[in-house]
């Protein structure tokens, strides 16, 4: 997604090293926070150095499924005190082929989305700016729906990957998410993951017809990502507050994960 300048936001820089990956949905619990946080330790151990962004500013909680303690979140950040650089977190030993990654984590309990200004949304992307050229990857993990703040991060980014699951509500919310982008004049191209999929193959029909949909009504043509199986690994390794291919080496969800970092690097 090539992101149009948001009104009030300074254009991101072309020349910056980092595509922006936005990871979002339209409906809640489709498994965004758990999926950035495998895309990060995929594009990891694939050589990329990757900063993840907890931009889910309300009810941030990629440090609780890490079991991370951030010295200093995001919300110091959107309210001035800190530079997002001073604000990063390595997880795993940092940025390097064990899979670690630099988090910039969320505050839980900062206050509903909505309510944080435009101007802290700017300062947000403008340190990203800053940041990009250290990192070959950044990530953000974005609250679920179409508030605009929501919106504002999905269209500051260059690529929208759009979480589904196989559920009628999910692929409703989607749908709806890409049209409201579109209806705003983002050029997107949305690459969609299918998660907790009875199977691949079952994931990439529910893609096909979602992208039909897409096709038809906007006239835009989404990507298939890939689809993620349901895997009892995950709940499990969350519990556990410890990264899946670290609790669990063999899963069919991280296996899934892996074939879809190749896809985003190919693509
Ligand atoms: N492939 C999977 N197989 C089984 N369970 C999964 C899978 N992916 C995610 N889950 C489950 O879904 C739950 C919700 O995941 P997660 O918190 O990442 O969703 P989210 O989209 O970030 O939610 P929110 O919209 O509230 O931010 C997790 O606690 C996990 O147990
Ligand atoms: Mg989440």
């Amino acid at each position: 997604m090539s992101g149009a300048a948001l009104p009030n936001t300074p254009p991101l820089s072309r020349t910056r090293a980092a595509p922006i990956f936005a990871v979002a949905s339209g409906k809640g619990g489709v498994g965004k926070t758990w999926l950035s946080t495998m895309l990060s330790i995929a594009f990891g151990r694939a050589g990329q150095r990757t900063l993840l962004v907890d931009c889910d500013l309300g009810l941030a909680n990629i440090d609780v499924q890490l079991g991370v303690r951030p010295t200093a979140d995001v919300h110091s950040v959107v309210r001035g005190f800190l530079e997002l650089d001073s604000a990063v977190t390595p997880v795993m030993g940092g940025p390097g082929r064990n899979g670690g990654f630099d988090l910039i984590a969320g505050h839980s309990g900062s206050g509903a989305l909505g309510a944080i200004k435009l101007e802290e949304v700017a300062r947000i992307a403008t340190g990203l700016t800053k940041l990009a050229p250290h990192y070959d990857r950044i990530i953000l993990d974005l609250a679920a729906g179409i508030d605009p703040n929501v919106l504002r991060f999905a269209r500051a980014a260059d690529r929208l990957i759009l979480v589904t699951t196989e559920e009628p509500t999910a692929l409703t919310d989607a749908y709806a998410m890409v049209k409201l982008l579109h209806l705003q004049g983002a050029k997107i191209e949305p690459w969609v993951i299918v998660n907790m999929a009875e199977s691949r193959s079952r994931g990439r029909r529910v893609f096909d017809q979602f992208a039909m949909a897409c096709n038809e009504y906007l006239g835009l043509k989404p990507k298939f990502a890939g689809a993620i199986c349901r895997d009892p690994k995950v709940p499990d390794s969350i519990r556990a507050q410890t990264p899946l291919p670290v609790r669990h080496p063999q899963s069919q969800a991280y296996e899934d994960v892996i074939r879809i970092v190749e896809a985003l690097n190919a693509g």
